[in-house]
């Protein structure tokens, strides 16, 4: 039996899972509060909490699993990117854990891994994973991209953010609307409240595949600034149809590069990962295109959308498949792409 150990330490959620052969055995994950009243993750104090929370979520994730660290086959942690300290903290474990077990390390790349949540199993008959080549839709606080899935490890970006991430749009967008941290879900249930054809702000045009966010966050701004002078209670006033609109011009401005790449590559099975896929309004407009263009998709479950363990240990499983290991020097990377 395969059993691996993932941990996932690279921003401000400490997480462990196991999974026994592909299939996912335990799943925990501790969110850090101390953030909520900074506006934002303080990478300081995420690494400290990580510190903190390590021991006790791993050991919770083996025993809820029913495995005992000497059966442990392979430990798999995430590598990068992510805020450097709060990576340390995993990797520092998990050479300590590989060392004292005297099993194998398995680095995992933080992107690819959400991109490969879509092939964790909740039961050994599972068998709703995509099949390869697929499109991915890549959406987080930190990046926004196109993916083209080859194979569990071939994976080629085709588009990407040039500045803001989709994620990143969210919550900024819901900060200078003077809504809590992170703004994406508080945006979301608003959105579910509001008239989305209320406010029209400009998509912007880019070449290719790749994204723009940070433009309608400057026009955002500029038209609430503008209204504000008319009616100071314009945003308590209009809350739920600002956040609908402006939720609606993100999710078109996804849509629309991805349905493009859909169409210039013939690629019809196409997945959505990362934070921003757990927003209802980015999963209705793939059930849509399911619908118009016979797309064949698939969407997280919402524990996966997020960041996980579970996620670094499936990737960790097929690089075990592989052989492929990383030796006791492998440093943590704050910055890459997939
Ligand atoms: O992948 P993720 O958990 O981590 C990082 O990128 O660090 O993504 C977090 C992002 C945040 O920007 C958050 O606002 C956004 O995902 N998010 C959402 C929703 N839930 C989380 N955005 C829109 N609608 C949601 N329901």
């Amino acid at each position: 039996m395969i059993n691996i150990l993932g941990i996932e330490s690279s921003c401000d959620d400490t997480a462990a899972a196991v999974i026994q052969d592909g299939v996912l055995l335990s799943n925990i994950i501790s969110s850090q509060k101390v953030h909520e009243s900074y506006g934002g993750v303080v990478p300081e104090l995420a690494s400290r909490a990580h510190q903190q929370n390590i021991i006790p979520v791993v050991d919770e994730a083996l025993k809820k699993a029913g495995i005992a660290r000497r059966d442990l086959t392979a430990i798999a942690f995430t590598r990068g990117p992510g805020l450097m300290g709060s990576l340390l903290v995993g990797t520092s474990f998990a050479k300590g854990l590989s060392t004292a077990l005297n099993i194998p390390m398995i680095d995992v790349n933080h992107l690819q891994a959400h991109v490969l949540a879509h092939f964790i199993k909740e039961d050994k008959d599972d068998q709703n994973q995509p099949s390869f080549p697929f499109l991915c839709l890549l959406v987080s606080g930190g990046n926004s991209q196109i993916i083209v899935v080859k194979s569990h490890k071939e994976m080629e970006i085709i588009g990407q953010t040039i500045d803001d991430a989709a994620g990143e749009a969210f919550d900024k967008c819901a900060k200078v609307m003077g809504l809590g941290y992170p703004g994406g879900p508080i945006v979301n249930k608003l959105a579910n409240l509001g008239d989305p054809n209320k406010f029209k702000f400009n998509k912007p045009h880019i070449q290719g595949y790749n994204y723009s966010f940070s433009g309608l966050k400057t026009s955002f701004l500029y038209f609430l600034r503008d209204e504000l002078k008319n009616d100071s209670d314009f945003i308590d006033n209009n809350k739920e149809d600002l956040c609908a609109s402006l939720q609606k011009t993100i999710i078109d401005i996804l849509m629309d590069k991805l349905r493009k790449a859909s169409k210039d590559l013939n690629i019809k099975e196409v997945a959505v990962a990362g934070g921003v896929s757990a927003n209802s309004g980015l999963r209705d407009a793939f059930e849509d295109h399911a619908q118009r263009f016979g797309w064949k998709i698939h969407i997280p479950k919402f524990g996966y959308t997020t960041d996980n363990a579970a996620m670094v240990a499936i990737s960790g499983h097929y690089k075990y498949l592989d052989n492929e290991f990383c030796s006791m020097d492998a440093a943590p990377f704050a910055r890459v792409t997939v």
